[in-house]
C-alpha cells in the first residue's frame, strides 16, 4: 500500500480539486510484479455469434465520445494496449476473469477505460471481451457507444428477456456488450440479489477465454461498488488527475480488497507527464 501511495504522490495526482487536463493518457500502476503471460490455447473458437444481435457502430459517434481504441490508427490506442497487456498479465497469473472498474468519485473515466480496455481486449488474439453496465445509477456505455437497442438489462431484471436476447456485439470481433438504458432503484440491493450473484456467476464462467468487465459507480458516492466488489476476481481502479483528493483516494484504497487491486489507472494525467509503474 506504501508503493502505490508514494506512486500517487510522485504523480502529482493529489492535487486540490482543479479542472481536469483534457489530454487522454490514461497510465496504469502494477501493484503485483508479474514477468510472464502464459497464455494457453483457449477457447476462443467455441464462441459464435450468431444467435446474437449485431449492431454495428458509428465511427464518427465514437470519436467524439473518446471511444479511441475503435479507431486501429489512433496513436492514443497504444496508452490502451499497454494497459491490456498489463492487465491480461496479471490476470492470467492469478486466473482471474472479471474485473470491477471504479473510481473514488464521479466523472473520473470508469466508463472510459472500461469500453476502451475491452476493446483493446477484444483486439488481442486470445481473448474475447464482455463489457457489462452495472452503473445502474447512471448507465452511459450505450450512449458513449451510439449502441442502438430497445432491450437491456433492465429488461433482464424485471424478468421480461433471458440475457441471450440482451447480449449483442457491437460489429467489433470478439466482443460483446450488456447494455444498461435506464437506471434503476436501489442498486445496491439489486446487485447483491440472487438473481445479480447468478448472473455474474454464469457470465464469467461461460468461456475460459472471457474477460468480464463491470463498469461501476464510483466507491464514494454509493454502497453499490462495495456490494460488488467481493462477487469479481479483480478491481481496476481510475483516479483523474485532479478530480479526487487524497483522503478520498485513500478512503477508496481501503475500500478494495488488498489481493484484489489489479492496477491503477491515472486518468487524465497531462500529455508530458511520466509514467510510472510498479
Ligand atoms: N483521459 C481522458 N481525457 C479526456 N477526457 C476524458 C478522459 N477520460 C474520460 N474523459 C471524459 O470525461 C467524462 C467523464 O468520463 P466517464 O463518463 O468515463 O467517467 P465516469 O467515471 O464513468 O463517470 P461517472 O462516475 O459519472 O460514471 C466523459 O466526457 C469522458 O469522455
Ligand atoms: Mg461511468
Amino acid at each position: 500500500m506504501e508503493k502505490i501511495k508514494e506512486a500517487l504522490a510522485k504523480a502529482k495526482l493529489i492535487n486540490n480539486r482543479t479542472e481536469p487536463k483534457p489530454a487522454v493518457k490514461p497510465q496504469v500502476i502494477n501493484t503485483k510484479n508479474i514477468d510472464t503471460l502464459d497464455v494457453n490455447q483457449l477457447d476462443i473458437n467455441q464462441i459464435e455469434y450468431n444467435s446474437t444481435k449485431v449492431v454495428p457502430l458509428n465511427p464518427g459517434h465514437l470519436e467524439k465520445n473518446r471511444v479511441i481504441t475503435y479507431n486501429s490508427n489512433d496513436q492514443t490506442n497504444v496508452v490502451f494496449d499497454l494497459l491490456r497487456t498489463q492487465v491480461l498479465r496479471i490476470m492470467e497469473e492469478n486466473n482471474w476473469r472479471t474485473i470491477a472498474v471504479v473510481s473514488p468519485t464521479p466523472e473520473s473515466g470508469k466508463t472510459f477505460t472500461a469500453i476502451n480496455l475491452a476493446i483493446s481486449i477484444a483486439k488481442q488474439p486470445t481473448k474475447t471481451a464482455m463489457l457489462v453496465d452495472f452503473d445502474f445509477r447512471s448507465p452511459r456505455v450505450a450512449t458513449y457507444l451510439g449502441l442502438k437497442v430497445d432491450k437491456s438489462l433492465n429488461d433482464y431484471l424485471d424478468g421480461n428477456e433471458i440475457i441471450e436476447n440482451i447480449i449483442v456485439n457491437p460489429g467489433i470481433s470478439k466482443l460483446v456488450v450488456l447494455p444498461t438504458l435506464r437506471s434503476i432503484k436501489k442498486p445496491a440491493e439489486l446487485i447483491g440479489s440472487a438473481k445479480v450473484r447468478g448472473l455474474i456467476n454464469e457470465l464469467s464462467s461461460k468461456y475460459k477465454s472471457r474477460i468480464v468487465i463491470f463498469d461501476l459507480p464510483p466507491v464514494l458516492n454509493a454502497d453499490d461498488a462495495m456490494v460488488m466488489m467481493p462477487m469479481v476476481d479483480c478491481v481496476l481502479l481510475v483516479v483523474a488527475n485532479g478530480m479526487s483528493s487524497k483522503t478520498e483516494i485513500e478512503d477508496t484504497l481501503h475500500h478494495i480488497p488488498k489481493e484484489k487491486l489489479l492496477g491503477i489507472v491515472m486518468n487524465k494525467a497531462e500529455i508530458e507527464q511520466k509514467a510510472y509503474y510498479y
